[in-house]
């Protein structure tokens, strides 16, 4: 019975996902911060919780994937991890990235997925949302956490882009999306 209710949560996600996409329009985008490693409550992991969502949604969309990677990878193991989180949320670090999109002008929505970390996008991402015009775009945040939802993070993209029309954000537990390819194809939602 628990297992039914998390694939009709999952359900949910496509739903809820299909609302904002039909909103979407023109060229989309589905940019993501994702980690690699040691993770809250679920051990190593080999793909990024976020990560996974974020291929979803390109898939559905038809969206181009672009992974926003900080020059320094963070470390794999969650303590190491965290110390330097907070430390770049208390300095509010830039950290500077290593991919960098191309024609960023094409693209009418973005899709931006992050992991909460410490309540808050991880610092990657505003030096993202730093480097390029969002003027006139669509926004839809996503982001994947281990229990704080979207945490104001949508409110912190608004700051961050006030030019951009920002749409209705989602949130995943990270547990939960590790879930979701496996479910997916033994429901034959995707291939
Ligand atoms: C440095 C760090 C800080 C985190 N802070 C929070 C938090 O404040 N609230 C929360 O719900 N989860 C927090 N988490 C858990 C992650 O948000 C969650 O596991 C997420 O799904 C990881 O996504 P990823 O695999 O795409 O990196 C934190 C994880 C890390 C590594």
């Amino acid at each position: 019975m628990k297992r039914f209710f998390v694939f009709l949560a999952m359900l949910g996600i496509i739903f809820s996902f299909g609302q904002n996409i039909s909103h979407a329009q023109g060229k989309i985008l589905v940019a993501y911060f994702s980690r690699v490693g040691n993770e809250y409550g679920l051990g190593n992991i080999t793909k990024g919780n976020t990560a996974i969502v974020a291929e979803i949604i390109a898939q559905k969309t038809g969206g181009e994937l672009f992974e926003i990677k900080p020059v320094k990878n963070y470390p794999v193991d969650y303590d190491e991890c965290t110390k330097i989180a907070s430390r770049e949320k208390a300095t509010k670090a830039r950290p500077a990235l290593s991919t960098s999109v191309e024609n960023f002008a094409q693209y009418d929505t973005i899709f931006i997925g992050y992991p909460i970390w410490y309540g808050d996008c991880p610092m990657a991402v505003y030096t993202f949302l730093e480097s390029y015009d969002f003027s006139g775009k669509k926004i839809v945040p996503f982001c994947t956490h281990g229990g704080s939802g979207l945490s104001s993070t949508d409110q912190q993209i608004t700051l961050t882009c006030p030019n951009s029309k920002i749409l209705q954000g989602f949130e995943i537990r990270g547990v939960t999306a590790q879930k979701i390819p496996r479910r997916l194809k033994q429901e034959s939602v995707i291939g």
